[in-house]
């Protein structure tokens, strides 16, 4: 057995003992990626082992080099990447197990039929996952793009604390390849539409994934769903209608036996329509988006608050900072915006509040 700076080697034959011969009693779910059994160690650990697809052409060093960089990220809103096994054409990663399902059972399978969902516990999962992005967009370098953001991909754990999956894989198994062309896609509803032009996926397409994430927890609904009215088809288009029609009030899940204060609900709502802006650059940095969940004011109300703070520096939007030092041209380490780009955004932001004032 190997021991790695981070983690483990796994020897094929010990995940096959823990997973019982990966056998259908075993198995947890299937993805893009591949299978996903448990297993029990016998230290007693329980962990999810996920058997990749279509690993033979990866080749060996680029793997252990990739996985040993994935393995090293650590954030209490993260899955644990224990360790791997690389065996003859065998490619399986070993990860902590989570044991309160994923947040598409919670909201739309088996858990969302029989038991509460509450909203704190909604806006719990969504903040958590929101530090996790932030992290891996601003803490990492290389930052991370995780590219596949949606509601199977965030587990949960028994306090309602949210754990990202899947951080890495899509580099890990390298774009080139023709299985993970379908997962650099990500998932149909969650994809932001500027990949659809352009091909090209950044850390604000999480962004993007962020918000749908947000509000598929705010409204009950599924990205798209073909069995509602033309109208409603499409979460976005529907909840940005519906807000820009002051009908915001009714749009939170119809389960929810305790619902939001108005403003509650609107603060979740504007940061969720932010994040989805057709314009990548307008869109918020994770960071910024944690602040604004945290924050108990509406996330209008604060960049009108900050604009005020500004503009004691100068009447144009161009001229806020501080006269006697130059605005920094490159984002800050705490993850936000340059001033001069932040003053620039700003004036969009607020016309953009007005048609969404409710
Ligand atoms: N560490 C884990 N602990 C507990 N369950 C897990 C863990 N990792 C994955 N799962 C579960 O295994 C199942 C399959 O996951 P998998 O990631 O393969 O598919 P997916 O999330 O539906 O799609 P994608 O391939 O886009 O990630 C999901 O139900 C997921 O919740
Ligand atoms: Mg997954």
């Amino acid at each position: 057995m190997v021991q790695l700076g981070w983690g483990r080697w796994y020897s094929l034959k010990e995940l096959d003992l823990a997973t019982n011969g990966f056998c259908e009693d075993s198995k947890i779910g299937e993805g893009g990626y591949g299978v996903v059994f448990k297993g029990f160690l016998p230290d007693g650990s329980v962990v999810a082992v996920k058997n990749l697809l279509n690993n033979t052409g990866q080749a060996e060093k680029e793997f252990r080099v990739e996985v040993e960089a994935i393995g090293k990220v650590r954030h209490k809103n993260l899955v644990r990447l224990l360790g791997y096994c690389a065996e003859s054409c065998y490619r399986m990663l070993v990860y902590e197990y989570v044991d309160n399902g994923n947040l598409e059972d919670w909201l739309h399978g088996f858990s969302s039929q029989t038991q509460a969902f509450p909203w704190e516990a909604r806006m719990k999962i969504a903040l958590g996952t929101a530090k996790a992005l932030t992290y891996l967009h601003e803490a990492l370098e290389p930052k991370v793009v995780h590219r596949d953001i949606k509601a199977s991909n965030i587990l949960v754990e028994g306090d309602w604390n949210a754990k990202i999956s899947d951080f890495g894989l899509a580099k890990l198994l390298g774009s080139e390849k023709s299985h993970v062309t379908t997962r650099v896609m990500g998932t149909f509803g969650y994809v932001a539409p500027e990949y659809a032009s352009t091909g090209l996926l950044n850390e604000r397409s999480d962004v993007y994934s962020f918000g749908v994430l947000l509000m598929e927890l705010i409204t009950g609904r599924d990205p798209v769903d073909y069995s509602r009215p033309p109208g409603e088809v499409n979460l976005v288009d529907w909840l940005k209608v519906m807000v820009a029609n002051r009908h915001s009030e009714d749009v939170a899940d119809p389960r929810l036996h305790v619902k939001p204060t108005p403003r509650i609900l609107k603060k979740a709502l504007l940061v969720a329509i932010r994040c989805v802006d057709p314009d990548s650059l307008r869109r918020p940095k994770m960071g910024h988006v944690v602040h604004m969940l945290e924050a108990d004011e509406l996330p209008y109300r604060q960049e009108k608050a900050q604009s005020e703070k500004r503009s004691t520096f100068g009447n144009s939007p161009h001229h806020h900072q501080a006269p006697t030092k130059p605005a920094p041209l490159s984002r800050r380490a705490d993850g936000k915006e340059n001033e001069v780009n932040g003053g620039d955004k700003h004036a969009i932001y607020k016309q953009n509040w007005k048609k969404y004032e409710v």
